[in-house]
C-alpha cells in the first residue's frame, strides 16, 4: 500500500503533522543552521600541548605513542614553533633529566633541561606560554613524586618509603621559582602533595614572582590511563603506587575537597586529571568553582587508545579526536591538555 492510499484510508493520519509542534530537527536541516545553534566549539588556543625534553640530539618516537616524541631542546624549539604555526598558544614541559637522585637536583639547577627548553622556547618565541610541570618524579632514582621516608629522613610512625608531604614542598618551592627565573609562565604542580599550592605560592611571591599564575593539578586520581606517560617521561615508581597521595577514582565528593583546598591556597586555574574517565568530575568541579578557569588533561592512555584504534582502521581517527576533545571541553574544561593538540589545530582550520 503507498502513503497516499494509506491516507484514504485511515484519514486521522492526515492530521498528525500539525500534532507535532516541536521538530528539534528543524535546526539541523543545514550545515550553516547547525553550526548557529552549536553549543560548544573547539579553539585550538583551548589546547595545551605537552613537549617532552631530553639532553642530547635529535628526537626519538615514544613507542606506545605514535606522534609523540623525546626531544633535544633544539627539537622542542621546533616541535613549539609548529605548535605556534597551527594556532596552539600555549605547550607543558617535561623534563627527563641525565641523572636521577634520592631527591631530583636536576629539578631546580640552573642548566636543567626544563629550564633551558624553557629559556630557548621564550628566547625563540616569546608568545608562546610556556607551562611547566611540578613534580618529583621523573627526577627521583626511586620514581616517586616527592622524598621518601627513608635513610636521613625517616620518621618513625609512617611507613618506610612513604612519600613525605612537607619536605617535598620544600623542593616544589624550588622547582617552581627555578622554572620562573627562566622565564615560566605558569607553573603547574602535579604531586598531589597537601599543601602544594601554598608552598608554592609563598615561594614565588618570596622570589618576586607574585604575578606568576599556579594551574594547579588538584584533583589527580591514580589512573592506570598513566601508562604510556610514565614510558615517555620515565618516572614509573620503582616500587609501590601513587594511591598515598593520587585519589581513589571511585570519588567525587573528596574532588570538591581537594579543589576546595587549592582554591583556599591560592590556585589560579584547575585541573581535573585523566579527563575522559571522569567528566562527571570536571562537570562537579566546575559548577562548584565557576570563577576559576577549568583545565582537564587528555592523558597517554586516552591518547593511545585513539591511535591504536585508528592504526587499525577501526576509527576515524580525526573525527573521534574532535568528539571527544569537545566531550572535555562540553563537560566543563575551559583548556585541554593533549597530546593531540596540533593535529586538532590543524583539523579545526
Ligand atoms: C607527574 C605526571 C604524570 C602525568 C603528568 N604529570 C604521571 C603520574 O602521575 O604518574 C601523566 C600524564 C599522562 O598520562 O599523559 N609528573
Amino acid at each position: 500500500m503507498t502513503l497516499l492510499e494509506l491516507e484514504t484510508h485511515q484519514p486521522l493520519i492526515v492530521n498528525r503533522k500539525s500534532q507535532i509542534l516541536n521538530r528539534p530537527r528543524r535546526l539541523r536541516a543545514t550545515p550553516a543552521i547547525r553550526a548557529m545553534v552549536r553549543e560548544t566549539e573547539l579553539n585550538a588556543r583551548d589546547f595545551i600541548y605537552p613537549l617532552f625534553v631530553r639532553h642530547g640530539e635529535g628526537r626519538s618516537e615514544i613507542r606506545s605513542m605514535p606522534g609523540v616524541y623525546q626531544l633535544s631542546v633544539a627539537e622542542a624549539v621546533r616541535e613549539a614553533e609548529a605548535a605556534a604555526k597551527s594556532g596552539v598558544s600555549a605547550v607543558i614541559l617535561f623534563g627527563i633529566p641525565k641523572e636521577k637522585d634520592p631527591i631530583g637536583l636536576e629539578n631546580f639547577s640552573e642548566d636543567g633541561i626544563v629550564q633551558q627548553a624553557i629559556r630557548a622556547i621564550k628566547k625563540e618565541i616569546p608568545e608562546m606560554v610556556v607551562v611547566t610541570d611540578v613534580c618529583l618524579c621523573e627526577y627521583t632514582d626511586h620514581g616517586h613524586c616527592g622524598i621518601l621516608n627513608t635513610g636521613e629522613h625517616f620518621h618513625t610512625g609512617l611507613p618506610e618509603g612513604y612519600v613525605l608531604n612537607d619536605e617535598t614542598l620544600d623542593v616544589l618551592a624550588k622547582v617552581a621559582i627555578s622554572h620562573a627565573e627562566c622565564g615560566a609562565d605558569i607553573v603547574a604542580p602535579s604531586g598531589m602533595m597537601d599543601g602544594m599550592v601554598s608552598a608554592i605560592r609563598a615561594g614565588l611571591d618570596f622570589a618576586g614572582y607574585e604575578n606568576l599564575p599556579i594551574l594547579s593539578y588538584a584533583v589527580k586520581y591514580a589512573s592506570s590511563f598513566y601508562g604510556p606517560f610514565r614510558d615517555a617521561a620515565e618516572g614509573a615508581p620503582k616500587f609501590g603506587d601513587r594511591k598515598s597521595h593520587q585519589m581513589d577514582p571511585g570519588n567525587v565528593r573528596e574532588a570538591l575537597r581537594e579543589a576546595a583546598i587549592d582554591v583556599e591556597e591560592g590556585a589560579d586555574m584547575l585541573m581535573v586529571k585523566p579527563a575522559l574517565a571522569y567528566l562527571d568530575v570536571i562537570r562537579t568541579v566546575k559548577n562548584a568553582f565557576p570563577q576559576l578557569p577549568m583545565a582537564a588533561y587528555n592523558v597517554s592512555g586516552e591518547y593511545s587508545m585513539i591511535k591504536a584504534a585508528a592504526a587499525n582502521g577501526w576509527i576515524d581517527e580525526e573525527k573521534v579526536t574532535l568528539e571527544t576533545l569537545t566531550a572535555i571541553k562540553r563537560a566543563g574544561s575551559d583548556l585541554i591538555i593533549t597530546y593531540h593538540a596540533v593535529d586538532a589545530a590543524k583539523w579545526l582550520k
